[in-house]
């Protein structure tokens, strides 16, 4: 128990991030990973389904984009070696992630990017620009699990 707090806590100071500090064990890796993308299923969710409304809620659509953005800058980190599909783990995580980093962190920059644009277009209101942006951080999403998370 008190080395798991040490080891998180080393983690935290290491990164700085939440989906590290809690994640000391592969278990607990993949958990929250895993709860972490979940997050950012149901905020996609959301905004996709005020999308589909005669009259957008844009309250709605931002606090979701704010979660969603949030969420994106700890994927590049919910992937510590030892956390794959080797790790004994159930996990949809592909070896690839760890085969081609380079290319891996890649698309998960590519969804901060596209998430940050999601969230300043809902700021402005402009249902337009968001009409733009929320597909192009679904292509985001799709272009990084073709690649590197298990077909089903
Ligand atoms: C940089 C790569 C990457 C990006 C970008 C990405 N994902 Fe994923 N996603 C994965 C991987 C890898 C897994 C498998 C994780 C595991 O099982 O350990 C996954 C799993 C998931 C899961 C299943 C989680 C579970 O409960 O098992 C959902 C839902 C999901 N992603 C949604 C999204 C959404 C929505 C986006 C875009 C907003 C997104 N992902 C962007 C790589 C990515």
């Amino acid at each position: 128990m008190k080395k798991h707090l040490a080891l998180a806590l080393a983690a935290l100071a290491a990164s700085g991030t939440v989906v590290s500090a809690i994640a000391a064990t592969p278990a607990e890796t993949v958990a929250a990973r895993q709860a972490n993308f979940k997050q950012m299923g149901r905020a996609m969710k959301a905004i996709g389904e005020e999308l589909k409304k005669p009259a957008p809620d844009l309250a709605v659509i931002r606090t979701s984009a704010g979660s969603l953005n949030q969420a994106a800058g700890h994927v590049g980190r919910g992937f510590p070696r030892g956390s794959g599909p080797d790790s004994g783990v159930k996990t949809e995580a592909l070896a690839a992630i760890w085969q081609r980093p380079a290319d891996f962190q890649g698309a998960a920059r590519n969804l901060v990017t596209k998430a940050g644009d999601l969230q300043a277009a809902a700021g402005s209101g402009d249902l337009n620009r968001i009409r733009t942006a929320f597909p192009a951080v679904g292509g985001a999403c799709k272009g990084c699990h073709d690649n590197f998370r298990e077909r089903h």
